[in-house]
């Protein structure tokens, strides 16, 4: 494989920023149905794919969501084109004979672990969402990834009929022509990370 160009590198990771004020440009059904193709392909374990996306667009669904939003996150948010729940299935493991089909048995793994499989799931979920910021990315969507909101609140108002557990939200859209405070800093090598 070789290495992608600086442009992509750049949209992917190295200008890329947090985005908090969008324009209001929609973004069209297939843009997201594209953007959960690309993101389904990065890898869990097991292929177990335990994350899920609850796309809100319109204004009745983000008036279900307001109440939950921390503060700060609100006016942001309701002004995303779309905010996405990443979110997680308790009973992930019910799809793995139908993802990791030549040991179906990969499910017990999962379900028969102490925790039931749940801190693997959450993991999993966090990485799917995670490629979905990416995926969102290289499309040329532009990402507000949130923590602050009341996450019980979410699944109550949403997730009551599928048991589904909210992990964070993604307002996703075009930024805005506000501007954009400087880019904070990050850890050198040296403090991060470690070579044996
Ligand atoms: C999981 C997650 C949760 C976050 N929660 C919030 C939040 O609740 N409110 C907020 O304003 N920003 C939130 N952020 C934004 C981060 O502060 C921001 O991504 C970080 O400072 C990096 O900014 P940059 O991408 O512009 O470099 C969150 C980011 C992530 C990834």
């Amino acid at each position: 494989m070789k290495s992608l160009p600086t442009d992509a590198l750049n949209q992917l990771f190295l200008e890329a920023r947090t985005i908090n004020d969008f324009a209001p440009t929609p973004i069209e059904d297939a843009v997201l149905q594209q953007l959960y193709e690309i993101a389904k392909m990065g890898p869990t374990a097991a292929n177990s794919n335990p994350a899920r996306f609850y796309f809100i667009k319109s204004d009745a669904a983000k008036a279900k969501l307001k109440p939950y939003l921390a503060p700060n996150n609100v006016e942001k948010t309701l002004k995303a084109p779309v905010v996405a729940i990443a979110a997680f299935d308790p009973l992930f493991y019910d799809k793995v004979p139908k993802l990791f089909p030549h040991a179906p048995v990969a499910r017990d793994w999962f379900k028969d672990s102490p925790d039931g499989g749940q801190a693997a799931g959450h993991m999993n979920a966090t990485l799917g969402a995670a490629y979905l910021i990416m995926a969102a990315r290289a499309i040329g969507l532009e990402c507000g990834p949130m923590a602050g909101f009341d996450n019980a609140g979410v699944d109550r108002e949403f997730f009551g009929q599928n048991g589904w557990k909210s992990n964070f939200l993604i307002n996703l859209g075009n930024r805005s022509d506000a501007p954009i405070l400087p880019r904070l800093p990050r850890l050198d090598f040296e403090e991060a990370c470690f070579i044996d």
